[in-house]
């Protein structure tokens, strides 16, 4: 094994013990140690489910990534496992950069990812992106001989080999594989390209899939491609988009996009498009199908604006990934559901029905860091709407963050304004939520350093890292004018 990848592991096996758990999240991945960035080759192999992610052991800091490694069998409960791999060949000393993994038929799995090398001087960014391949057996990965697979000579005229990165791999019914990976033209407009292999190892441009027509941002980062309840969906994490009245507020953020797949020109013409979360903290998600069938993502939960949001100053790992969510298309939208392993830890349930406030309420039992909160929320009268509603939770006498509503904007806010920093950084989203026969309905979940809202079903989400000190726990209700709300509360108890 090559020095680079023995000295992080070295290193991250020592630096984690300086990490006490309950200074992590409780059933969110964090880094082993240092920084994390996107998800990488999440995948089912060898009865475990795999996550790898961008990773630098050695700071706090974007810099050298590696791939992390971690294992689950539930999603929620994560073993580390060494590093997998470091920017140690001249194809990828600038970096080992995003990809995926999959099962290869000899059982070995197979990690595509981008290798980086840096051309030229400080400051000139001549990076050099090639899609490379490292093949192991869920704990050691060696880079193949063949490496880069994909370099710009794959590359459609026009297309720039220093935006060239993030391959999403999958295998077909027959066998064969197929991978899409993030480009741009020179004016700087994103596209999808889409190759395709008979071993996993070779491989021939075969189309653009998608392409950027200007109107969703520049640069088309982290793509993901799979088929969902009868419609083609892309799943692609665009660089400096533009805000389109409700969608599209956070620079870098994830779009879905709904639309057919034509299996004759191997193109995909998008119908719909939305964003995929309507927080502060969401970022290239990645996908996988579960052995049950269900395609479920995990993203990062982090803002490329905000990384320097990092709370206390001792803190050793910075970047968290999302809970994982089911995903599903219900009337032309992506709806996400927290995974369903979620349930199985739910404790301490309280519940109210019908619970009439006006002005400012504590609910007996409703407090928590890690808690898991459903409520509906609707007029207390059908003929008098109230002006405004809001949740605040991770309270203490200092701080709190607050989810509010005011139905006659139709205005889901949150605001983490007040939650500890001390730093102008985005605190505060708004997401267009129109009440369905009066109502609106939110599940709130908790995980010591994150706020995750699934509204009416799913169907939208808000997501935002909180990184108040752990002792502000408690949870309150407000209204301006009068609210009927039903709220179930169970405390999230999955064991360290
Ligand atoms: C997205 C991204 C990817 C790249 C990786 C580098 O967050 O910019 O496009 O592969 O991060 O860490």
């Amino acid at each position: 094994m090559k020095q680079k990848l023995l000295f992080a592991r070295a290193y991250e096996k020592e630096a984690a013990k300086m990490i006490p758990n309950d200074a992590r999240p409780l059933f969110h991945l964090t880094p082993y140690t240092g920084w994390m960035n996107d998800p990488n080759g999440f995948s089912f192999y060898q009865g475990k489910f795999h996550m790898f992610y961008q990773y630098n052991p050695y700071d706090t800091v974007w810099d050298a990534m590696h791939w992390g490694h971690a294992v689950s069998t539930d999603l929620l409960h994560w073993e580390y496992l060494p590093a997998a791999l470091a920017p140690d060949k001249p194809y990828d000393d600038y970096g080992c950069f995003s990809g995926s993994a999959i099962e290869l038929d000899d059982g070995k799995q197979l990690l595509l990812y981008t290798g980086v090398r840096r051309e030229g001087g400080e400051g000139e960014n001549l990076d050099v992106q090639t899609q490379c391949i490292a093949i192991g057996d869920g704990l050691n990965y060696r880079k193949i001989t063949q490496n880069p697979v994909l370099d710009e000579t794959d590359l459609p005229d026009g297309c720039e080999r220093a935006n060239f990165r993030d391959p999403k791999i999958w295998r077909e019914k027959d066998g064969s594989f197929r991978c899409v990976v993030g480009t741009c033209d020179e004016s700087g407009f994103g596209k999808l390209l889409l190759f395709c292999s008979a071993n996993g190892i070779e491989w021939n441009f075969e189309s653009i899939l998608v392409e950027n027509d200007g109107r969703l941002g520049l640069m088309w980062e982290c793509p993901d491609f799979f088929e969902l309840d009868g419609k083609a969906v892309v799943l692609v994490s665009p660089q400096d988009m533009l805000p389109k009245c409700f969608e599209y507020h956070n620079g870098n953020g994830t779009v879905c996009l709904i639309g057919a797949f034509d299996g004759q020109t191997k193109t995909f013409t998008p119908e719909r498009d939305h964003s995929v979360d309507y927080g502060i903290d969401f970022y290239a998600p990645t996908t996988l199908l579960a052995p049950d069938g269900r395609r479920i993502m995990i993203g990062w939960m982090q803002n490329w604006d905000t990384t320097k949001l990092t709370g206390r100053k001792d803190r050793r790992w910075f970047g968290q990934m999302t809970l994982p969510r089911e995903l599903s298309i219900r009337n032309g939208r992506l709806f996400q559901q927290p995974i369903r392993e979620l349930e199985q830890y739910r404790s301490n349930c309280v519940r109210y029905e019908n619970v009439r406030i006006e002005g400012d309420t504590h609910l007996d039992g409703v407090t928590g860091r890690t808690v898991d909160l459903e409520l509906t929320i609707r007029p207390d009268r059908s003929t008098v709407m109230y002006h405004s509603f809001a949740i605040r939770f991770m309270q203490n006498e200092q701080f709190y963050t607050e989810l509010s509503y005011r139905p006659y904007e139709s205005l889901l806010r949150i605001d983490r304004k007040f939650s500890g920093s001390r730093r102008a950084y985005i605190h505060q989203r708004r997401c267009y939520v129109p009440p369905r026969n009066g109502e609106i309905k939110l599940r709130l979940i908790l995980d010591r350093f994150s706020a995750e809202v699934f509204i009416n079903d799913g169907e939208q989400t808000m997501t935002a890292t909180v990184l108040t000190e752990l002792s502000a726990n408690d949870i309150s209700f407000h209204a301006d004018g009068g609210i009927m709300m039903n709220v179930t509360k169970y405390d999230l108890c999955v064991k360290e």
